[in-house]
Formats: structure tokens, sequence, C-alpha cells
């Protein structure tokens, strides 16, 4: 018998779906979702995910081993389709029998998904329209992440608020949709949950947990910053690809600045091509992030956080985060119900 018996119905599809306890997914976070947060969510009844970023296939081989090591429960591994070694990294999950594949950070390059479903696993990918999500439903992935743009790190240009106006009436009756961006608290959980998502996925409330490995200064960031804090990177010249990111203001924001005019003289001066400039930026932050978070450099490095970082106050188990969602996602079902 479930503690949160409304919440748990309106979450069954979901968990169902990811194996787990609740439809609670801890996003994958690059540096922050390695084997001690990845297995500590899975094992209070969450579903982590490790995020690959850009490990070689060797490393992501030795993370799943480990976060096996500390839990029995199912996890998944979040993969960047524009890493270079792509299908090499599938194929370590498959040797694995990893059961669930997040595609992440673009258009699944051709044969991923069915490279994926190949070893029987499921495959969960992201998509900024309807039409692309169809597509890609068509194509055999199993479920669609919405994340808006007040989540942390990279980000679209819609608000969740919005994008789950759109997405979940037209595909949660049929699909598994889980909805990202900006969830602090239980309450808004309920909200999606009602409009049809099939469960959430969190990152930041999670990224300054008792057992996340990021530094304690990227953590005290986190604790002293209000929602307004968390801004989106701006893009200083239209040709330059560069997808906007949301951290925390800091000396860091300017340095993404100059880095941008840099790459864009590099173009000009015709020593980078478009491909190579988009790398160099992914670059940029890969490394800001990590000063961030493994150095607890906040001054120059990259502290990516959503706008619900205003909402994380202290340090708290994992157990206790996901226990206090779902006390205030059941309390909020309740109080409709009472008015029904
Ligand atoms: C520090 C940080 C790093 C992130 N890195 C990744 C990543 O490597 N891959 C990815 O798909 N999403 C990444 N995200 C997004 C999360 O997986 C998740 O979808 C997002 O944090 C949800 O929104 P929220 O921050 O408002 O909870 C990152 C988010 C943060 C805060």
């Amino acid at each position: 018998m479930t503690a949160y018996p409304k919440s748990a119905a309106l979450m069954a599809r979901g968990a169902a779906f990811l194996g787990s306890e609740h439809a609670i997914l801890c996003g994958a976070m690059s540096w922050v979702s390695e084997r001690n947060l990845v297995s500590a969510i899975s094992n209070a009844g969450g579903f982590g995910v490790i995020a690959c970023g850009a490990m070689t296939p060797d490393l992501l081989d030795a993370e799943i081993t480990a976060t096996r090591g500390l839990t029995d429960r199912p996890f998944g591994v979040n993969l960047i389709t524009m890493h270079p070694m792509l299908f090499d990294l599938i194929a370590v999950t498959a040797r694995h029998g990893v059961s669930h594949v997040v595609l992440a950070g673009g258009i699944p390059p051709k044969g991923s998904i069915e490279a994926i479903k190949a070893f029987g696993a499921k495959v969960v990918v992201f998509a900024p329209t309807i039409a692309l999500a169809r597509k890609l439903f068509r194509s055999g992935a199993d479920a669609l992440v919405i994340e808006g743009s007040e989540a942390g790190g990279h980000i679209g240009p819609v608000s969740t608020g919005v994008l789950a106006q759109e997405f979940l009436p037209a595909l949660a009756d049929e699909h598994i949709v889980f909805v990202a961006g900006g969830i602090g608290r239980g309450e808004a959980m309920a909200g999606y949950l009602e409009m049809g998502a099939a469960g959430v996925q969190l990152g930041t409330r999670f990224a300054a947990a008792a057992e996340s490995i990021a530094h304690p200064d990227f953590k005290k960031a986190f604790f002293r910053a209000n929602a307004r804090d968390a801004i989106a990177s701006v893009q200083v010249d239209p040709r330059l690809p560069v997808i906007p990111v949301r951290a925390l203001k800091n000396k860091g924001t300017e340095e993404f600045t100059a880095k941008q005019i840099e790459v864009a003289q590099a173009i000009d001066a015709g020593t980078l091509d478009m491909t190579a400039a988009q790398l160099e930026i992914e670059h940029f932050w890969a490394g800001a992030l990590r000063r961030a978070v493994i150095d607890g450099d906040v001054e120059h490095g990259s502290v990516m956080a959503g706008q619900s970082v205003g909402l994380v106050t202290a340090e708290l188990p994992v157990a206790t985060i996901i226990a206090n969602l779902l006390g205030e996602c059941e309390t909020a079902l309740d109080k409709r119900l009472q008015f029904a």
C-alpha cells in the first residue's frame, strides 16, 4: 500500500515503463549524474540516469559497472547524439543490457534508435515539435521528454507550461510523455500529471542533494541563488549555432560571450567551419561545467542551474527530496478532490 495513492495512480504508466516505484526521473547532468547520485535516485524509488556527456566508451563502461555495484534497480544512460563515438557508446550499453537509453542533444542519427532497440532497451527521446515527436515515435522511440526553457543546462526557447499544453493533449493518451523544466515542488508535478504526463524529470532539485558529488561550493551557490539568477546565455553572432545554456550568472557568463566573439572571428578568418565552431562551443561548456561541479570554481566555471534553483535551500538526501515531492503532490491532488 502506497502512502501516495493518487500520485501513484497518475504515475502508474510512467512507473511501469521505467520499472521504478515512482515516475520521477533525475535528468542526466554531465559530471553530476554519476554512480553515486544515479544509484541513490534509483534506490530511493526514482529513476536515475547516467550522463555520458563526453565520456569515452571505456569510461562509460566503468561507470555502468560501478552503478550496478551500488543498485540492483533499473537506471538509464543518457547519450549525446553529436558524440563522435555514439555507436560505440550504444554498443557499451548493449553489452551491459542497460534497460533505458536516453538520446539527448539533437535529432537521433539514422540507425541509432534501431541499434538500441536491437538489444531490447527502451529508447527515450527529446523533441522540440510535435511533428518531430510523432516521427520519432514512428521510428521506434518508446517515450518522450518535453523540456521547457526554465530548465538548467542546454535549453529550448519555449516554457514548460506552454510545451505541456501543446504536447500533452496531442500525444499523452497514446504515448509515454515525461515533463521536465522548472519543477521544484510536488504541486507542479500534480498539475502536469493531471494534464496527462506519465511522470516528471527534475535536474536542478537533485544536483545539490546529499549524495551528489558536486563540490560543496557548487551546492552553496545553489542554496544562495534565486530563480532570477539562473539566466540563459545570449548569442552574440546570429551565424553561430549556439544552443542557449541556463546557468547562474557569474564571470564565466562574460567569458562565454568573449569565447563566442573569438569563435566568430575564427569563422571570418576561415580557420573554423560551422561544425568545428559548434564543437568548440560545446567543449567550452563541458570544460566550464567540470570546473564548477568538480573543482568548485563557481566564479569562472559554469554553474548550470534551472530557475527552480530558488527552491533549493538545503542539502537534503535524495530520499527526502522524493518524499517531499510526493507529499506535496498528494496533498495538492487531495485538495482538488475535496472541491470535486
Ligand atoms: C548541471 C546540469 C547539467 C545538465 N547536463 C545535462 C546533460 O548532460 N544531458 C542532458 O540531456 N541534460 C542535461 N541537463 C538537463 C537535465 O537532465 C534536466 O532535464 C533538467 O535539469 C530539468 O530541468 P530542471 O533543471 O528545471 O529540473 C543538465 C542540467 C543541469 C542542471
